[in-house]
């Protein structure tokens, strides 16, 4: 039974795609808008998205990894990797081997980004394909000595039109064809941090701006043509919480700031003593009830944060909304980082092309789950990963995935067609039975027959 609908499925999938689609390799536009929470798709209006949506799938929450900062979620998506395995462990670090630093001004150092393959590199190993960048973390940096065939030095001051323009005719003009492409864009992430996401006047006027860029994109892929073949998905890497002046943690009240190298400050501060470790863990360790303080080697499993050595012997993990200072006032409104498995730091994933359903809405994924999926779709091997590709078949045309409701629609299906078929058996049966009298009656008249006595 299962197998007849299977195969059914399968023909009718076969079948519809018989002539769509041509022989160009499939394409895949992958954009972020930093810090894009994803409950702001519940309380703002978006029109322009909305209608992507309309036409496509939504992902209402994508978890993703600690710690929910920038350069390390970019990178999450590209890998399919938790921080501890693609080394991007936060946006600023220091290595102690190499006595290194990395930061998110002086990050273009390959030695940070090597322990992972992206998504571009792959991409471009395969025969005439190539891939493309207007921005995306470290897409302007050689890794496996490999940039993308087309892309930015990063810089904020590039507007998202210039950003948009190029990339687009990277996808149209290009030989080989560019396959894979990536768009980055600095807001809302930078109107969260400034106004806080509980600012309601000032981030319905940034949302409503990056509404119009989301039209602006379609629009001009309508315009060049690009729109029906192209496989666009949006999404973000992280979400943004309101911070307050009055959730300061203040280290400078509980430890001399000449004990310890610090490496990051908030809301993860990673500290690098300079004297017995156990001595500064135990001061942090009462320094404030919003704090969890973790020796490298306790950091929670669920995390998937400890196994680098870029990650410090001491990290400090402040509640939602607590920011971590030294002696200093509250340095912005709004903040992420923390804990994510607080849905405040969730992003959301919204998907539209020939891959993808039309108007399928689903509710969470992993956002190391993106990267086995863009794999698929490109037709790519992936990389080992920590990403589950069956949590993204329900998004995608070519796939057979069943939910909930999908699966007891099938059993209660298949419950009938058992039950219409035990009933026509017993009444086939009982009319069989029909013609038994007779037999009997001429056995009994055959036991009548005098010839036998
Ligand atoms: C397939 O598509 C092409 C171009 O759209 C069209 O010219 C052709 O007639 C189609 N072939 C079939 C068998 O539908
Ligand atoms: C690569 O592209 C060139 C020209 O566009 C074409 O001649 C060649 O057959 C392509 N190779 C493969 C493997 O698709
Ligand atoms: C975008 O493309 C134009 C035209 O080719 C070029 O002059 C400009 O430098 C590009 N912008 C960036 C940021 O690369
Ligand atoms: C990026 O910057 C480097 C160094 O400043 C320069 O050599 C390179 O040409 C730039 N690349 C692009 C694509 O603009
Ligand atoms: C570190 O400090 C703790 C407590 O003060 C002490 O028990 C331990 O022996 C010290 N370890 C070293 C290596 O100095
Ligand atoms: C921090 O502030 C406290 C109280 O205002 C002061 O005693 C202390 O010296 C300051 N520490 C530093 C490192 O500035
Ligand atoms: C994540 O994937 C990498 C690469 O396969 C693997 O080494 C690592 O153990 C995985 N992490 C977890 C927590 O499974
Ligand atoms: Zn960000």
């Amino acid at each position: 039974m299962k197998l007849l609908v299977i195969l059914l499925f399968s023909g009718l999938i076969t079948g519809c795609r018989g002539n769509s689609s041509h022989n160009l390799p499939p394409k895949l536009l992958l954009v972020s808008f930093d810090g894009f929470r994803a409950d702001y798709l519940q309380n703002y209006e978006f029109p322009h998205l909305r209608n992507f949506i309309k036409e496509g799938v939504l992902v209402e929450h994508v978890e993703n990894v600690f710690i929910t900062k920038t350069f390390p979620n970019h990178y999450s998506i590209v890998t399919g990797l938790y921080e501890e395995s693609h080394g991007i462990v936060a946006n600023s670090m220091y290595d102690v081997i190499t006595k290194k630093h990395f930061s998110d001004f002086d990050d273009k150092d390959p030695f940070w980004w090597n322990e992972a393959v992206p998504i571009w590199v792959t991409n471009q190993l395969q025969e005439n394909r190539s891939s493309a960048a207007a921005m995306w973390p470290g897409t302007d940096v050689p890794i496996h000595n490999t940039t993308p065939s087309y892309f930015m030095n990063y810089s904020s001051s590039v507007s998202f039109e210039e950003r948009l323009n190029n990339i687009t005719m990277w996808l149209m003009n290009s030989n080989p064809p560019v396959t894979f492409a990536t768009l980055y864009w600095e807001e809302p992430d930078a109107s969260g941090h400034k106004y806080g996401p509980e600012d309601k006047e000032n981030m319905y006027r940034v949302l409503k701006e990056v509404d119009d860029l989301i039209g602006e994109l379609v629009h001009k892929l309508k315009v060049l043509g690009l729109w029906e073949d192209l496989n666009v998905i949006i999404t973000s890497d992280h979400g943004m919480t309101q911070c307050s002046k009055d959730k300061l943690i203040n280290l400078d009240l509980c430890i001399d700031h000449s004990s310890y190298t610090l490496v990051d400050l908030t809301p993860v501060a990673a500290i690098l003593p300079k004297i017995n470790t156990t001595e500064v863990y135990n001061k942090l360790k009462i320094c404030n009830p919003h704090m969890n303080v973790y020796l490298k080697e306790d950091i929670p499993a669920r995390f998937h944060y400890q196994h680098n050595d870029r990650i410090q012997p001491i990290i400090l993990v402040a509640d939602e909304g607590w920011t971590i200072v030294l002696n200093k006032s509250l340095p912005k409104l709004g903040d992420h980082g923390y804990d994510n498995s607080l849905s405040s730091m969730h992003p959301f994933l919204a998907a539209h092309g020939p891959a993808f359903h039309k108007g399928y809405k689903h509710s969470t994924i992993n956002s190391v789950d993106i990267y086995p999926m863009m794999c698929h779709i490109l037709g790519l091997k992936p990389h080992p990963n920590n990403g589950t590709f069956g949590h993204t078949k329900c998004l995608l045309v070519d796939q057979w995935c069943i939910n909930l409701p999908e699966a007891i629609g099938i059993v209660i299906g298949a419950l009938l067609v058992l039950t219409t078929l035990t009933c026509l058996i017993i009444i086939m049966q009982n009319r069989l039975s029909v013609p038994r009298p007779f037999s009997r009656l001429q056995l009994q008249e055959d036991d009548d027959d005098p010839l036998i006595e």
